[in-house]
């Protein structure tokens, strides 16, 4: 199937702070990794260096021919204790965000990419109604710094799946299964988001600002449609609503999740492919399915923020990527308002508690030498890009 892409979409592809810099202490998941028990597979160490090679990681976006670089701001930098800010933490931030000017590249910000600082969750972190004032301040105070350089802003990534893996299956910190703090947690995250929001509006800089919210295609047998509908909601639609009036809503869709009738997640599904490293199906089918569920609750212009495939053979990757982009031609051409796409990642990194297994970069990374290499699908994915066409 061929696509060709609205004039000025955005072409990109995203990373965060904590899977790519390295030497992230500071903040709960480092605890978390290294605590008694942690369900990560290993630490993030020094993941790929990307701190100090934020340079190299930018010139491979631009190599690519792709118009946008997203990445997140790391919160325990910047503010490393209870109200003491680093300008030399902001100057570093705004030395990378004024790289990604001069190599041609937009830098899109993510405020906050799943870690928090260790003051604030000593704090009570997501569980304290507290937290909503100082991330909105850590907001205000970031983009009084850098504003006048970020070309699109995320306040949160992907609230819902912080919360659900954090508090009720325990493999996100504080690693809990309590579904009362849950839904606690959920109230504090939407309210941090339109507080926040409102920061980054109020700034320097003229850029647009919204939420991303992780999603997928769901499916449930004759007999579970209300149970879907509950789950979906509480996953994703509560979060869609909050992002209503705002600038943007950035979809972020990687597989399928199935639901028995009684509304019970399932495994896979027997005669379809499933991806080894992430234990999820292979279904690209997931984009097309939570654009247009995005674009029915949240009402807003939609950004795909991510996309991609954890998988070591890279053919698999390009047949993904390919299919979940016909998904976006046919959302297109119902109209709706899509105005660019992520690839989820640049670089394999860091997969949270799975660690370094899962492979979703379009370059590999030696991690003795922090060598970036190209995978084929690199240059397939650039060349779709360059010619805003797919096909
Ligand atoms: C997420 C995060 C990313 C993941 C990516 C692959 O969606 O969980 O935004 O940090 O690494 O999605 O799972």
């Amino acid at each position: 199937m061929s696509v060709t892409f609205p004039n000025r979409f955005l072409w990109g592809t995203a990373a965060a702070a904590h899977q790519i810099e390295g030497g992230n202490w500071n903040n709960d998941w480092w605890v978390f990794e290294h605590k008694e028990g942690s369900p990560c597979v290993e630490p993030s160490g020094d993941c790929t260096d990307s701190y100090h090679r934020y340079a190299e990681d930018i010139a491979l976006v631009r190599d690519m021919g792709l118009d946008a670089y997203r990445f997140s701001i790391e919160w325990s930098r910047i503010e490393p204790e209870d109200g003491e800010f680093s300008i030399a933490a902001l100057d570093y931030y705004r030395r990378m965000l004024a790289e990604c000017h001069a190599q041609g590249v937009q830098p899109v910000v993510t405020f906050h990419h799943f870690s928090t600082p260790r003051w604030m969750v000593a704090q009570g972190g997501w569980e304290s109604p507290a937290v909503v004032g100082r991330f909105a301040q850590f907001c205000e105070r970031a983009v009084a710094h850098l504003g006048d350089l970020i070309t699109m802003g995320c306040t949160i990534n992907e609230p819902n799946a912080m919360s659900i893996e954090g508090w009720v299956l325990g493999v996100f910190p504080p690693g809990k299964k309590d579904f009362k703090t849950y839904a606690q947690v959920n109230e504090h995250l939407k309210a941090a988001h339109r507080e926040s929001y409102d920061a980054l509006k109020s700034g320097p800089g003229d850029f647009p600002v919204g939420l991303t919210v992780s999603m997928a295609d769901w499916w449930a047998p004759e007999g579970g449609e209300d149970a879907l509908t509950r789950s979906r909601h509480m996953m994703e639609g509560q979060f869609l609503e909050c992002a209503r009036g705002d600038d943007y809503l950035g979809v972020q869709a990687y597989t399928r999740i199935r639901l028995d009738e009684r509304g019970l997640p399932q495994g896979g599904e027997d005669g379809v492919e499933m991806v080894p490293s992430v234990e999820y199906e292979f279904w690209p089918q997931a984009l097309e399915a939570s654009i247009r569920y995005a674009a029915e609750v949240a009402q807003t212009p939609l950004y795909v923020t991510e996309n991609g495939l954890g998988h070591d053979d890279d053919t698999r990757r390009i047949a993904y990527v390919e299919a979940a982009l016909e998904g976006v031609g046919r959302c297109l051409t119902d109209g709706l308002d899509v105005r660019g796409y992520f690839y989820w990642s640049l670089l394999d990194n860091f997969e949270w508690a799975r660690g370094y297994g899962p492979k979703f970069g379009l370059f590999e990374v030696d991690r003795q030498t922090f060598l970036r290499s190209p995978k084929p699908s690199a240059k397939w994915f650039g060349a779709i890009a360059q010619a805003n066409k797919l096909g």
